[in-house]
């Protein structure tokens, strides 16, 4: 079955006034009608670098976690030039790389993995498509990792995405043990109850190429992360908007700043303490917009409920425990969980 890549369509369509009607939301979902122009939301902004006042990032980054359920991270260790090389790679993939090549690691229809380069991610609603393209594949631990769906183009793209692997590890187990603090819990209490160093770290690139009527479709459509947590990498082009207090809001692009959302797992994992946000992302007229979200997964067999030292009279559990493949399954056939 030959997939039409969004990438092609948007070359095909610059010209033009109008997009295929596939890709027209309706009216409730179009991005023009209702996002809440002139306020760009203030998602929080937290410096981890205040050395002096650990006990305040936690208070800060669980307040987030609370309210918001997405946060930006600002001088989180991560050298600028290793997320300018995986930004870098990935875009050369995106757009240097003969179309055939790609599809030599295209994500293989019917097959049970979500790694690989592909275009749509579950069915839509109505057949309503997303304007974008995406590619999958497992960065950590290395026992998981599948190299066949990495890209040999470029060259660098392992060296690129090896070594912000390796810095990523640091930013989320920080993010973890503020977590797990925040809930009266030993450092690493949260962390375990993900499945500890069985966590699986899925990169995903978003290709969103320009759109002739970005007042009319969306990139990624409204969801919640099944994740625990996500840590995303965004290029300069705005897009990401969460939904708050009744409203899609713009969130600003910072240079330079990790967005951390919190998953479905961490809301599971907390009995709801924390929320996972609701989000989605529009396209621009003009420009490609890029994301690299890492997706921090508890492996297929892992059994996630609420932390039962969370649970007691007044705080009955508020979710099922079950596997987070079982999680998935429901989640991705809409299924009740
Ligand atoms: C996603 C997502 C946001 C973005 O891929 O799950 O929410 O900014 N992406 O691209
Ligand atoms: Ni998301």
């Amino acid at each position: 079955m030959e997939v039409e890549r969004v990438q092609a369509i948007a070359s095909l369509s610059k010209c033009m006034e109008t997009i295929p009607s596939e890709y027209i939301r309706s009216e409730n979902e179009q991005p023009a009608i209702t996002t809440l122009h002139g306020v760009v939301l203030e998602v929080p902004v937290i410096d981890l670098s205040d050395s002096s006042d650990e006990g305040n990032i936690e208070g800060l980054i669980c307040e987030a976690a609370r309210e918001w359920g997405i946060f930006q991270v600002v001088n989180h260790g991560i050298p600028d030039e290793v997320t300018s090389k995986l930004q870098k790679v990935g875009k050369e993939f995106f757009e240097l790389v003969p179309q055939e090549e790609k599809e030599l690691i295209a994500k293989l229809p019917g097959s049970e993995s979500i790694e690989g380069y592909g275009t749509r991610l579950q069915k839509e609603v109505e057949g309503k498509k997303g304007w974008v393209d995406h590619l999958f594949h497992k960065i950590w631990p290395p026992s998981v990792i599948n190299y066949q769906f990495w890209p040999k183009n470029p060259p660098s793209y392992r060296e690129a995405n090896e070594d912000y692997a390796k810095r990523l590890l640091g930013v989320a187990d920080k993010m973890f043990e503020c977590l797990s603090k925040g809930l009266g819990l030993e450092p690493h209490e949260m962390k375990e109850a993900m499945g500890g160093e069985k966590l699986i770290y899925l990169m995903k690139i978003n290709y969103y190429p320009p759109c002739p009527r970005p007042d009319l479709a969306l990139g990624v459509v409204a969801h919640t992360d099944m994740s625990a947590i996500t840590i995303l990498v965004p290029n300069e082009v705005q897009g990401l908007q969460v939904f708050k207090d009744g409203y899609w809001y713009d969130v600003k692009y910072i240079p330079n700043a990790l967005i951390v959302h919190i998953g479905d797992q961490i809301e599971i994992s907390s009995n709801g303490k924390y929320k996972s946000v609701l989000h989605r992302t529009t396209v621009n007229k003009e420009k490609t917009r890029m994301s690299w979200p890492v997706f921090l997964e508890p492996a297929p067999e892992q059994e996630i409920g609420p932390i039962p030292k969370l649970i007691n009279e007044e705080n009955p559990p508020k979710f099922k425990t079950k596997k987070y493949k079982d999680y998935v399954n429901c989640k991705l056939n809409k299924l009740p969980q």
